[in-house]
């Protein structure tokens, strides 16, 4: 087996990106006007057709690596029929990763399900291992050979809070029960699609067949404080959240306690005899963009609409440096949660990081203050093997539509021309001098790109 190199590569989604996923549960939920401004998604990026020359644009910045998903309502549009033309198109840009050198990451799931899966219950239905498996396999046979990295799910507890708390997701109830039920089913999912990557690619293809095969989740971080750090109850909230939100599902795909439960919220979840007492996962893959104040807000629970819950969560205070989306910018949160992915004693992959930015003046800064903290963190030893900024192409950022700018490369939604914003240039410029990756040497001697001011 031959050592990857560190990873330097981007990030996309299929629905965020490719353009009319029609047979998804999003697609139904923007036609019922639950997206901002009623938007819809449309023909997104055209990424569908545009996929050659995009992951060009990915190449010519020096990546070696590109991290996508597969949509699972193009494979599998109705349950059980399985659709070769969507399967050829992704084996297709396989081929394109393949011809510029661009190591393949492949979700199985980014968010969106067939709208047949979700009229069933979606992952809160017991069913739905059976079906996510199928699907599995189904991925695994036609593409399986050829990629080395993989990532079975997106995010799993931003799915849960977003579809059975938070309302920011299809179907967008509030129900903690049913949340539960999908915690504990998504977990074994994970572990089916995790044995079954590693038990059923038999002969490996193409550039990276000499790779060890990688596999995991990519996970959401929250740097979570108490917004006011004097307070009690506001410190045993963050504790109790980020002991759910960023903790529980580390410690599920590491063979520890399955604890997805909050007092007098989020009932516990079923065991998944499958998971204990061992990994299911090769690395920790860590999302990770904002921190969070955590608040007791003991009115907003009287409030007449759910989900009345006593707590809200603000990711910047006022005048704090921060994204368009206002999430607070806090590059020291990401070491600390380095720190904690680190004592799974697992390799680290950075899936996403990156930030809203319309003008292209935050982004620079930005990238260059957390891949600093990349390059120390290496240094102090934590095991990072690679950094996948969100996104390489503006795209449909879900419940805020195609307001926020998270692109390596703008999109012009009426022409679909892409042009290069300045944050591309930087992390060029980085990749290019730094291959091994991120060196304390390079952020010593650069001046940091400012922040604008106000
Ligand atoms: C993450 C999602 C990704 C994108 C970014 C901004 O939570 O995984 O699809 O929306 O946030």
């Amino acid at each position: 087996m031959s050592h990857p190199p560190f990873l330097w590569g981007a990030a996309t989604s299929s629905h965020q990106v490719e353009g009319n996923n029609q047979a998804n549960d999003w697609w139904a939920w923007e036609e019922q006007g639950r997206i901002e401004g009623g938007v819809r998604s449309g023909n997104a990026t055209d990424h569908w057709n545009l996929y050659r020359q995009d992951l060009q644009l990915a190449a010519d910045l020096g990546l070696n690596s590109y991290r996508f998903s597969v949509e699972w309502s193009r494979i599998e549009p109705e349950e059980g029929v399985f659709c070769h033309e969507a399967l050829d198109w992704y084996a297709d840009l396989l081929g394109e990763c393949e011809k510029l050198g661009l190591a393949p990451m492949l979700t199985l799931h980014h968010f969106t399900s067939p709208k047949w899966f979700a009229d069933k219950g979606g992952f809160s239905s017991r069913q739905s291992c059976k079906l996510f498996s199928r699907y599995v396999k189904t991925v695994i046979n036609h593409l399986g050979a050829r990629v080395p990295l993989w990532c079975t799910i997106n995010e799993p507890m931003v799915l849960t809070v977003g579809t059975y708390l938070g309302g920011f997701m299809p179907p967008g109830e509030f129900s903690p029960a049913l949340g539960s039920l999908a915690c504990a089913n998504l977990l074994q999912c994970h572990v089916e699609a995790y044995d079954q990557i590693h038990t059923q690619i038999a002969k490996r293809k193409g550039p990276w067949k000499s790779w060890p095969i990688q596999a995991g989740i990519a996970h959401n971080l929250v740097a979570l404080q108490a917004d006011r750090a004097w307070h009690p109850i506001e410190q045993i909230l963050a504790r109790t959240i980020s002991r759910f939100y960023n903790q529980a599902w580390l410690d599920a795909i590491t063979g520890g306690p399955q604890k997805f439960y909050v007092p007098f919220l989020f009932p516990k979840a079923r065991l998944v005899s499958e998971a204990l007492g061992r990994k299911t996962a090769d690395f920790i893959g860590v999302n990770y963009y904002t921190r969070g104040y955590v608040q007791w807000r003991p009115r907003d629970a009287a409030q007449e609409h759910s989900p009345n819950l006593p707590l809200g969560i603000s990711f910047a205070r006022r005048k704090e440096p921060a994204s368009d989306l206002d999430w607070g910018i806090y590059p020291n949160g990401l070491m600390q949660m380095l720190r904690f992915a680190s004592r799974y004693k697992l390799p680290i992959l950075i899936t996403e990081n990156g930030i809203a930015d319309r003008e292209g003046t935050k982004a620079p800064h930005f990238l260059f203050k957390h891949l600093e903290i990349c390059s120390q963190a290496i240094q102090a030893g934590i095991p990072l093997r690679g950094y996948h900024y969100w996104s390489l192409l503006d795209n449909f950022e879900w419940i805020k539509g195609f307001g926020p700018r998270f692109g390596l490369y703008r999109v012009d939604y009426e022409s679909f021309d892409r042009t290069p914003t300045p944050v591309a240039k930087l992390f060029s410029e980085i990749i290019k001098s730094q291959p091994k990756g991120p060196d304390p040497t390079f952020f010593k001697s650069k001046r940091c790109p400012a922040f604008p001011e106000p």
